[in-house]
């Protein structure tokens, strides 16, 4: 079977500059030959703490960081960075939720505007067309059509999570990257977030990649989780390997931090 997405031998620095002028003078690698794939309808969960890499694996992926080594690849063909036309269809199939729904979310434009924003960028359909489908996906994500006149700030934190899932959807993308998507929500609310995502990756078949420190929402909805530590990728391996075998003694540290998942 052909993976969704498939990373192969990735790697990405960030430049550093010294001195008054800004010299460049040395580069930082935040991701060092990294491989990992996902197949469609499966969810992979990339864990590790904080400043391990995560977030720079998931921008280069989406085209918005370079790549200084490796390829991105979907279903057998790499992506062609450097190919505007490459990038924009690829942007199409790939889609991104953020840790913070509100700074993500445009706060002078309406819900029905900002989930249409992406069909009508990709001139999708005519305009009633577009809000014919954002009322299916205002449903599909458990929000009211009633509010779609309504504006970001009178939402609630899980409910403008759900206009960004919406929102992610409208083009009906095969790869969903969640980036930490609950970490800023109440633990009651994160449940039903991830469930909602859950319920979405098995409905339409995405492929998954679900960032997160937090191990225990990863064991809840990763099918296989890959362990991430200073760049590099540690272990990777099923769910349930990874949560009750771990190799390494990175991983083991990471799973000793949280009490909640059941381990042997
Ligand atoms: N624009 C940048 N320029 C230079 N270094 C950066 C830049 N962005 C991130 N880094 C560094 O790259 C490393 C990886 O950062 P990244 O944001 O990918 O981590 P992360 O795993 O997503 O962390 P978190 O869990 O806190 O979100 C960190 O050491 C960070 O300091
Ligand atoms: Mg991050």
């Amino acid at each position: 079977m052909t993976s969704l997405l498939e990373v192969t031998n990735m790697s990405v620095r960030y430049p550093i500059y010294t001195g008054l002028f800004g010299k460049l003078t040395d580069w930082f690698t935040a991701v060092d030959a990294v491989n990992f794939s996902i197949e469609a309808g499966q969810c992979l969960g990339l864990v590790g703490e904080s400043g391990c890499g995560k977030t720079t694996c998931s921008r280069a992926i989406l085209g918005l960081l370079p790549i200084s080594a490796g390829t991105v690849s979907s279903e057998g063909k790499p992506i062609d960075f450097d190919n505007p036309q490459a990038l924009r269809d690829w942007r199409r199939q790939i889609q991104i939720i953020f840790q913070d729904p509100y700074s993500s979310l445009n706060p002078r434009m309406n819900v029905r505007d900002i989930i249409a924003e992406p069909l009508i960028n990709y001139r999708v359909g005519t305009k009633a067309e577009a809000h014919k489908r954002v009322a299916e996906l205002m449903d599909r994500v458990g929000l009211r059509q009633e509010h779609m006149q309504r504006y970001p700030h009178e939402f609630s934190g899980g409910q403008r999570q759900r206009i960004g899932i919406a929102r992610s959807l409208a083009l009906q993308p095969k790869i969903l990257i969640c980036d930490e998507p609950v970490s800023a929500l109440d633990v009651s609310i994160q449940a039903q977030i991830i469930n909602l995502l859950g319920e979405l990756q098995k409905d339409l078949n995405l492929a998954l990649l679900f960032i997160s420190h937090d191990l225990a929402v990863v064991h809840h909805l990763a099918d296989h989780v890959a362990v991430m530590h200073q760049g590099k990728l540690v272990e990777a391996g099923e769910r349930e390997t990874i949560f009750t075998d771990p190799q390494q003694d990175y991983t083991k540290k990471l799973l000793a931090a949280v009490p909640s998942v059941p381990r042997q």
